[in-house]
């Protein structure tokens, strides 16, 4: 039984772009003196348990910074088949995986956006535990802490929504790749990994983390993970180890 990570990488970030007007994809923006990207590989490559890890561009990327990349060693297999959407960048990076290993219908796949540069080694590792050979997999996540409003169309709230039992999604997502690859071909739509199984009637299981693994997804998300980097930097532990 082998683990896998699989990083999709072929967004343009576009919400990033439109308000610090850079034309830059955010998975290569400057953080903490690499590029975004850098940090998610790096750990993923550092995890023990992880024989391989994959990263999807898109086909026409010239930003990957190859010399960055190269100290990561020979675990990083880069493949050049993004698609339109998130689903289809897994997708296709699915089957990319196939064409380099073999059949691995049932190993794991932990599916990880490449705009989460704080996740810990020893969170995939509590996730990988936590999964353990149940085979509808999880992710990781955190419970809801505010209070959550639906609004209108003019931005007033038209009510309170119940936080109990909510959590917010996060990456690395865990499944086995034959059953991932099925779940995203019957639910191409999803916007995560967890929900593709879902539409199966499987129930993947929620696994606690922490918000200081967020997306970078707006400007000031990315001030935010450079301040996670920094400190964990000068508490003086190895990056990416939790
Ligand atoms: N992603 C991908 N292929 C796509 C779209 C997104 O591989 N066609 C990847 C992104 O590169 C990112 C992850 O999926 O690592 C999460 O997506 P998101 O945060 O939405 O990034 P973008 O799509 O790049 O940003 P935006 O939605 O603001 O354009
Ligand atoms: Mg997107």
């Amino acid at each position: 039984m082998s683990y896998y990570a699989l990083v999709p990488a072929a967004g343009s970030g576009s919400r990033m772009g439109a308000l610090s007007g850079r034309a830059m994809p955010k998975q290569y923006l400057p953080l903490a003196g690499k590029p975004l990207i850098w940090h998610a590989l790096s750990t993923l490559c550092a995890t023990p348990s992880i024989a391989a890890v994959f990263v999807v561009l898109a086909p026409d990327d010239v930003a990957w910074p190859e010399e960055a990349m190269a100290e990561l060693g020979s675990r990083l297999h880069v493949m050049r088949c993004g698609g339109e959407t998130r689903a289809q960048s897994v997708t296709n990076g699915l089957r990319g995986m196939v064409s380099e290993l073999g059949a691995i219908d049932d190993d794991w796949v932990l599916v990880h956006d490449a705009a989460r540069p704080c996740l810990e080694v020893a969170m995939i590792e509590r996730l990988i535990a936590e999964v353990g050979d149940d085979d509808a997999g999880g992710l990781l996540a955190v419970p809801v802490a505010d209070t959550l409003k639906s609004c209108d169309e003019h931005g007033r709230v038209r009510q309170t929504v119940p936080r109990d039992g909510l959590w917010q999604a996060q990456t690395p997502q865990m499944f086995r790749h034959r059953l991932l690859l099925d779940a995203l071909d019957f639910a191409p739509q999803v916007t995560d990994e967890a929900s593709a199984i879902e539409s199966l009637g499987l129930m993947p299981k929620l696994v606690a983390a922490d918000i200081s693994n967020l997306k970078v997804t707006f400007p000031q998300d990315l001030k935010l993970a450079e301040w996670i980097l920094r400190s964990r930097e000068a508490a003086g532990k190895e990056p990416g180890n939790g």
